[in-house]
């Protein structure tokens, strides 16, 4: 439904002194707009009569070309509004309603041939998206963005929760500083990262997460990231204005554009309770619906795999120890293999037995293809083709024995980021696929650009990885990107587009110096703002020196909270990553990870502080069915969790999976305890985290059995 409210229009009008108000449809938030006394286009932003955002300026650098930020004169602007209900094809609720005001504000530059660009702005009751556009005009056809010159010029020395800028990983830890303490050169900067490209030490990332010091929190992203460079933020630290800066391309420019055309939407949400910020729904919102019409074989799901033991140290990607090779010329079956190749056909054959027994969708198999053993670090274009089995890998055999035990090959494509030659062969790549039973495919791009000089975050990555989304959902593959560009609400577009990682996943606790325990409460409120994240929780063989005598790396978390994971960090697509001997000799924790469900009807964050804890209660999709997870940093706390969404007078049995009253992240990890209840929608339960610890919780309607359990008494 869109009603036009208003049509202005002021034709020439004087450059200076424009200012026009819009309200979100709740009135919370105020947005207005304005042009300088040198015709730059402006923008402020205020909650509940609070500033937010002081008058920010707008506007492009053109390559070779007039300024396109400033002279501007408004030739009219128009009001709408919008207000709809659609339903994703999968996520964290069944229904979402897109509320807003539109603004749409036309400008010209008389003095440049009356060129013409849109502003058109989104206000949501829970924060504003606005994007530049280039209409169709006579003088402006094809140019180069040669930066952005959006401002967000935030109000005070806000508490941040931030990693560097940078044009190639998101793999950092956060730091939590004020505004003016940002220093991205600084210790954390530099940390075990593959490969990266720091920008400055006033650089950062988005999705970037603040609070002010009188309670407000603001979360500044970007929505529907196509054909563009990705934006990080240049923070100004005596005046708290941020800049954008886009990812340049190999020669220095930041996006390519061809009138009609658009910008991606940059997107702050704003609410005085943090939860409110996990809530919102403002980045799905502004993106495009499902392009894929037949959505019927995409499928939410779990799944183990041939992989953290490659991680831990105890098997390798690799087949033979050999170097110096060259794809097209070597004689993969005579080479000697060392013995410690993962992905062999016996070995997945106990993955499949696994993943079957205990009803998991998928079996991930890394290592599978030739190259392994001359992979990463000699930006070398020829480094994997994506159909050549190593001699000990079957395909076809475990093609058959996964079809009779019910369970799915999830294939592998770590392009190395030689992207150039992925492209090349990505057709015969998901040909292959389907010929042998897959319909799903984790890549990955560890490494160099190839285009050389491109970066992962640019223009041209930016359209490689939506390339791959179109492509995979023609064959009908669905897909999990290590290593990209961060999400930004594409996957309401491609629903194929399950789950990105983009930031460091647990992978990092297995061998550099780890995720500290207030890591998981502060990713769901950056990196999550735009997507699922592929973050591989469930590890219960937390200290790492069972692998290795000596190995000082452990996962900092206890046991429980790596269960609350499954629940707190959203994800259409988890892994259970652990080695099945290790969940054998837990097998009733194990339960959980069986039971979660991977998609909802209704999420509730209950309580969320970033970083610090978070308390999240899901309802399963299409069932009677919750699940609770909560998390917390190294401060061991108490939590009170109401269950007042249950059905009212029903009794269900809960099952609650916390750290033993001993246990600590650091000193004693493992230590848990299970234990069930009757409970009702009047319960509250209290229970205890410990140190780095967590909680995870499953409900369901009460059977005739489960009535031995005794009544949770509220006042315990
Ligand atoms: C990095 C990915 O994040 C990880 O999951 C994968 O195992 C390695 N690359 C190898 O492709
Ligand atoms: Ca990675």
């Amino acid at each position: 439904m869109r009603i036009e409210v208003l049509s202005l229009i002021i034709s020439l009008f004087s450059a200076t002194a424009f200012a026009q108000n819009i309200q979100s449809p709740d009135g919370k938030l105020s947005l207005s707009i304005g042009l300088t006394g040198d015709g730059e286009p402006t923008y402020q932003l205020s909650f509940r009569g609070r500033q937010i955002l002081q008058k920010s300026r707008l506007g492009l650098e053109l390559k070779d070309q007039p300024a396109f930020n400033k002279g501007f004169t408004i030739v009219k602007t128009d009001t709408s509004q919008t207000d709809e209900t659609w339903a994703p094809v999968w996520g964290e609720v069944k229904q979402i309603r897109n509320h807003y005001k539109e603004l749409v504000v036309t400008l010209q530059q008389v003095a440049h041939k009356n060129r013409r660009m849109i502003i058109r702005y989104r206000l949501f009751n829970d924060g504003l998206g606005f994007r530049y556009e280039i209409p169709e005009q006579n003088d402006l056809k094809y140019f180069i963005v040669s930066d952005e010159k959006t401002e967000f010029n935030l109000t005070g020395d806000h508490k941040t929760f931030w990693i560097p800028g940078d044009y190639d990983t998101n793999e950092y830890a956060y730091s939590t500083t004020k505004l003016s303490e940002i220093d991205a050169t600084g210790r954390k900067a530099a940390q075990e990262i593959a490969f990266k490209t720091p920008i400055a030490a006033n650089a950062i990332q988005t999705p970037l997460m603040m609070r002010t010091s009188d309670g407000l929190y603001i979360n500044i992203h970007e929505a529907a990231l196509v054909n563009y460079a990705a934006m990080n933020l240049m923070v100004n630290r005596q005046t708290f204005g941020l800049l954008s800066h886009l990812v340049p391309d190999a020669v220095g420019n930041k996006s390519y554009m061809q009138a009609p055309d658009k910008t991606p939407w940059r997107t702050i949400v704003v609410s005085d309770k943090a939860a409110d910020i996990l809530a919102s729904k403002l980045i799905l919102n502004l993106n495009e619906p499902s392009k894929i019409r037949d959505v019927s074989w995409i499928k939410p799901q779990k799944y183990v795999g041939i992989w953290w033991e490659m991680h831990v140290g105890k098997a390798s990607w690799s087949y033979a120890d050999a170097s110096n090779i060259k794809l097209a010329e070597t004689d993969w079956a005579s080479l000697k293999p060392h013995g410690k190749h993962g992905a062999t056909t016996a070995n997945t054959k106990l993955y499949i037995d696994f993943a079957s027994k205990h009803h998991f969708d998928g079996v991930l198999v890394e290592g599978w293809n030739v190259g392994w053993e001359d992979w990463f670090g000699n930006w070398k274009e020829v480094v994997f083709d994506f159909v050549t089995p190593y001699p000990d890998f079957d395909v076809t055999e475990l093609h058959k024995y996964a079809s009779e035990k019910g369970v799915k090959l999830i294939m592998h494509h770590e392009t190395s980021a030689s992207v150039s030659n992925y492209e090349r062969r990505m057709d015969e790549a998901y040909r292959f696929m389907k010929q042998h039973g897959y319909d799903a495919v984790k890549t990955g791009y560890v490494g160099k650009i190839i285009p050389r000089g491109e970066h992962h975050d640019g223009q041209w990555m930016v359209n490689h990885y939506v390339r791959v989304a179109e492509k995979t959902a023609q064959h009908k593959i669905m897909i999990d990107v290590h290593e990209p560009v961060r999400p930004t609400g594409l996957h309401r577009s491609y629903p194929n587009w399950l789950a990105c990682e983009a930031a460091r996943g647990n992978e990092f606790n297995a061998w550099s110096s780890g995720n500290p325990p207030e890591h998981e409460t502060i990713l769901p409120f950056t990196r999550l703002m735009g997507g699922p994240m592929d973050y591989t929780p469930g590890i219960f063989q937390i200290k790492l020196d069972a692998y290795q005598a000596g190995k000082k790396e452990q996962v900092q978390t206890t046991l429980a909270k790596q269960l609350a994971l499954y629940v707190t960090m959203y994800s259409p697509l988890q892994m259970a990553a652990d080695l099945p001997e290790n969940y054998e000799r837990f097998i009733d924790a194990f339960q959980f990870i069986k039971e979660v469900a991977v998609d909802w009807d209704d999420t509730r964050i209950l309580e969320a502080e970033p970083g610090d804890y978070l308390t999240i209660a899901r309802k399963a999709k299409n069932k009677d069915e919750w699940y609770i997870g909560a998390i917390t940093d190294e401060q061991a706390r108490t939590v009170n969790i109401p269950l007042t969404y249950l059905t009212p007078k029903r009794s269900y049995l809960a099952i609650l999976y916390t750290d033993a009253a001993n246990a600590h992240w650091k000193s004693n990890p493992m230590a848990y305890q299970i234990q069930n209840f009757l409970v009702n929608d009047r319960t509250t339960l209290k229970i205890a985290l410990a140190s780095g610890g967590g909680a995870a919780i499953s409900l369901r309607p009460a059977a005739a059995e489960d009535m031995k359990w005794k009544r949770y008494e509220n006042s315990r």
